[in-house]
């Protein structure tokens, strides 16, 4: 469904460290897991605030298959609980849901309940949040570059529209990562071309409104230059 596009700063976060941030408490994986949907709630409470109008978080990779049955049903369930749970609190702030990523492969239930939360929030304007479940940035592109095949006359902003699937989507300006790692593990490659990145050692269960409130003060300091000269060297 198209939509207006959100005014704001488009986000992306990739939550990492829930597995760390339970093992060192001593606690199952599953608990961290837990722990990090609060921290979700936290943060989409705080981004409307925070001038972002969208945020796109990243809660289960393609790649996230390849951990144990266990650990993965108890991401399902928690996902399925955070979408049932949050419908009224979304449709009262104003925000908008959809998800992105593969539903083919989900467990059954879970893609009527994206659907149900989608719809319901669809008129959101305070902001637009994406979830990425079972999603890779690279099959996005992929099945973006099948779709256009032989579309001669395709430019970079139409197929942008193919890749995020949505064409109310701007690209991303900053993206967040937890936990100390400094990587992108398939994470919206082509929408983050001139993203700036911000990692923090903070583990996500622990992340809020005061970290976002850092990360989008360390983007503010940045010189973004798109390749061009920018504000500061311009200026000498
Ligand atoms: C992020 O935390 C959540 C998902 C990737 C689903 P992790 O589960 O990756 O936590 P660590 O990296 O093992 O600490
Ligand atoms: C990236 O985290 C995926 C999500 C946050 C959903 P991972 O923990 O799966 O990534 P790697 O394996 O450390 O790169
Ligand atoms: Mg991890």
């Amino acid at each position: 469904m198209q939509s207006e596009r959100t005014p704001g700063l488009h986000i992306g976060i990739i939550m990492d460290g829930n597995g760390r941030w339970a093992t060192a408490r001593g606690l199952p994986r599953a608990l961290g897991h837990k722990a990090g949907v609060e921290a979700i709630r936290r943060v989409v409470e705080a981004a409307p605030k925070q001038g972002v109008g969208t945020l796109t978080l990243y809660a289960f990779s393609c790649d996230n298959w390849k951990r144990p049955e266990t650990e993965v049903s108890a991401l399902m369930g928690l996902l399925r609980l955070y979408l049932r749970n949050e419908i009224a609190r979304l449709i009262e702030n104003g925000v908008r849901l959809s998800v992105i990523g593969r539903r083919d492969r989900l467990p059954e239930g879970l893609a009527a309940d994206i659907a149900r939360v989608e719809a319901a929030t669809v008129t959101g304007r305070a902001l637009h949040l994406r979830v990425a479940i079972d999603y890779s940035a690279r099959d996005a592109i992929l099945a973006a570059a099948l779709a256009g095949a032989g579309r001669k006359d395709i430019g970079r902003e139409a197929f942008s529209a193919l890749v995020t699937g949505d064409a109310c989507v701007p690209d991303v300006d900053l993206v967040i990562r937890t936990s100390g790692e400094q990587r992108l593990s398939d994470f919206l490659l082509w929408e983050s071309a001139y993203a700036e990145l911000h990692f923090t050692e903070r583990h996500w269960p622990d992340f809020d409104a005061a970290d976002l409130a850092e990360a989008r003060a360390a983007f503010q300091r940045r010189d973004r230059r798109f390749g061009g000269l920018g504000a500061t060297s311009a200026a000498a």
